[in-house]
């Protein structure tokens, strides 16, 4: 019992109430378990351990990986899921407590009755009983898990296929604590768990995806920069939730909080004929686009996006300005409120939408414009991009640009929503998950300047006989801010040459300079070049200069950041040269 007491995992309302008989009736298995398995990952000061040492070097994984499978939210699933992933190899192989035979039957009522720290955490899954008790109160967003408690963890998780791994369900299998009665398993498989996703839209077959459900994918890079305008089929999706269904007929979009205003709700119907139509040609970039050069110098958490995670189209809509004027906006209003928030008709289990917000004065500057948009590329806005309304802040990080927009919000205060607070915000390389503090940092609002090149790809090979090299790819800058000039090397950044900035569908009278601050296009640029002589390789690099001189920094490792955003280094492909043959004989 000894053993047991210091087993912080076990001596918690579970094993404590139910298992300790069985204990004390001799079934060794369980205390020979704790003291090699579970004390160990609760960081027991039992066996030897510093108390929490275990913990501080392993313990963020598992815990935030659970809290993410429970709460379901990006940042701490992802948390977990790199850890489990990374340490994996180094960590303990978890064996299951016991098996399923030696483990105590329980009925859905009696795990039912388990649903606060107090009474315990339990919750099942596939007919086994697991007590999370000691989990739900060390995790900091423990109060989101307790929607599971005393239930079935299966709905939770057919919002995020990405559970079912092997690592997740070893994670879970530390807390099983026994069996679902036979009848209660025969009732849980007569309820089938719908997937949530199954609604979702056809997509692309061009898309590569990074996750499915929810659905993620950006297009191969070599066909990115063949459109100035993006096909809204190839467009990037970046989904957080199932797409949600908005039956138009019925659609009301909400906007309240204008101090000495009036609150509205709008149809659709409403939305386009009483506010004069804007049409904005803006491009939408992902915090995380090129996360994958990040993930190369040192495992960052998040989807892992190549460099087209960007793209750019053509929004139509009503002003954000014209529809907060409507709701009572005047200007003596900005001395009270700051901050406009969004809320998506997109929702987890738990009834939570996703959310974001934007500063006051850009949404309601004349030169902001911001979008209550309601078409993408001269056509109703497709589901995945947000059908019927989305807010498009052009400038603006793609996250506060919310899709299926059913609320608008003024406010004193930024969104609560995890994406506002704890995701999508900018750190030190020296900052690490044990040390993180959300709160130190601002939201992303209005992204760095960015360019990459899509043509030729990592990897290509090039003829020799072809005498030169025609590199592609885009250039953009946040805040309005227009990109001015792309320089490429050819040789990993020794020597540079100027490309050509193209504004406009190829062929096409280019479109007029932008007015100052309102760049919100990106510009598509191309070089053609001699191949180099003798060179085997080519390392060929880009980088563009915005017309505050701002210019990207040239390589990854010194803006390296846990989150893995704002990845806008210098961006480089190697290519082979391919000798002719001929030529290749006398050699
Ligand atoms: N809006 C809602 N309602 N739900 C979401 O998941 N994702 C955000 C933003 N708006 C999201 C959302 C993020 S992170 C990005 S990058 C953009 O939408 C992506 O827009 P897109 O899918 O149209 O490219």
């Amino acid at each position: 019992m000894l053993l047991l007491r210091h087993c912080r995992g076990l001596t918690r309302v579970g094993l404590l109430k139910t298992q300790r008989v069985q204990l004390l009736q001799g079934a060794a298995l369980p205390v020979a378990v704790c003291a090699g398995s579970l004390c160990a990952r609760w960081g027991s000061s039992h066996g030897g351990h510093k108390s929490g040492q275990y913990q501080r070097s392993h313990g963020p994984n598992w815990r935030h990986a659970l809290a993410g499978l429970l709460a379901g939210t990006g940042a701490v699933l992802a948390y977990g899921l790199h850890h489990s992933q990374t340490e994996q190899a180094a960590a303990t192989i978890v064996q299951p407590i016991a098996p399923a035979s030696s483990l105590p039957i329980y009925t859905q009522d009696e795990v039912t009755k388990h649903r606060s720290v107090e009474e315990g955490v339990w919750v099942t899954y596939k007919g086994s009983v697991y007590d999370i008790t000691e989990f739900v109160s060390m995790h900091p967003g423990g109060d989101k898990i307790l929607l599971a408690a005393g239930g079935a963890l299966e709905p939770f998780w057919a919002l995020y296929a990405v559970h079912s791994q092997d690592h997740v369900l070893e994670i879970l299998s530390e807390y099983k604590v026994g069996e679902l009665s036979a009848e209660d398993r025969l009732m849980q498989q007569s309820v089938k768990s719908t997937d949530p996703y199954s609604t979702d839209p056809e997509r692309h077959p061009a898309l590569r995806i990074n996750s499915l459900k929810p659905f993620n994918a950006e297009p191969p890079p070599e066909i990115l920069s063949d459109n100035y305008i993006t096909p809204s089929a190839i467009f990037f999706k970046r989904n957080h939730l199932p797409v949600p269904q908005v039956d138009p007929k019925s659609y009301r979009l909400q906007v309240e909080g204008v101090p000495g205003g009036v609150s509205l709700s709008l149809s659709l119907e409403e939305l386009k004929t009483h506010f004069p139509k804007h049409t904005v040609t803006a491009t939408l970039q992902c915090a995380g686009n090129r996360r994958s050069e990040m993930n190369k110098v040192k495992q960052v958490k998040g989807l892992n996006w190549g460099i087209a995670a960007i793209s750019n189209a053509t929004w139509s809509g009503a002003r954000l300005k014209d529809v907060l004027l409507a709701a009572g906006y005047r200007s003596e209003v900005a001395q009270q409120t700051s901050h406009v928030q969004f809320e998506g008709l997109d929702s987890d289990v738990t009834g939570t939408t996703y959310g974001a917000s934007i500063p006051l004065n850009k949404a309601v500057s004349e030169e902001g414009d911001v979008l209550l948009a309601y078409q993408m590329n001269g056509e109703d806005l497709p589901a995945d991009h947000g059908y019927p309304v989305r807010v498009v802040v052009p400038g603006t990080v793609g996250a506060r640009n919310v899709k299926w927009l059913g609320k608008i919000i003024v406010s004193e205060e930024e969104s609560s929503s995890h994406w506002q607070q704890n995701d999508y915000k900018g750190f030190s390389p020296a900052t690490d998950w044990d040390t993180v503090d959300f709160k130190s940092a601002p939201a992303i609002q209005e992204l760095p300047i960015q360019s990459a090149i899509t043509q030729p790809v990592e990897g290509a090979v090039v003829e020799r006989s072809a005498e030169e090299v025609t590199v592609k790819g885009y250039a953009w800058s946040g805040g309005g801010r227009e990109v001015v000039r792309v320089d490429v090397s050819l040789d990993g950044g020794r020597t540079w040459q100027v490309a050509q900035l193209q504004s406009s569908e190829k062929g096409q009278v280019p479109a007029p300079s932008p007015p100052p601050g309102r760049a919100w296009a990106w510009k598509l640029w191309e070089l053609t070049a001699p191949l180099p002589p003798v060179v085997q390789e080519l390392e060929i690099v880009c980088k563009a200069v915005d017309n505050s001189y701002n210019m990207q920094p040239d390589s990854v490792a010194p803006i390296w950041n846990l989150r893995g955003v704002l990845s806008n280094a210098w961006h480089r492909v190697k290519v082979t040269v391919k000798e002719d043959e001929e030529k290749q004989k006398l050699l």
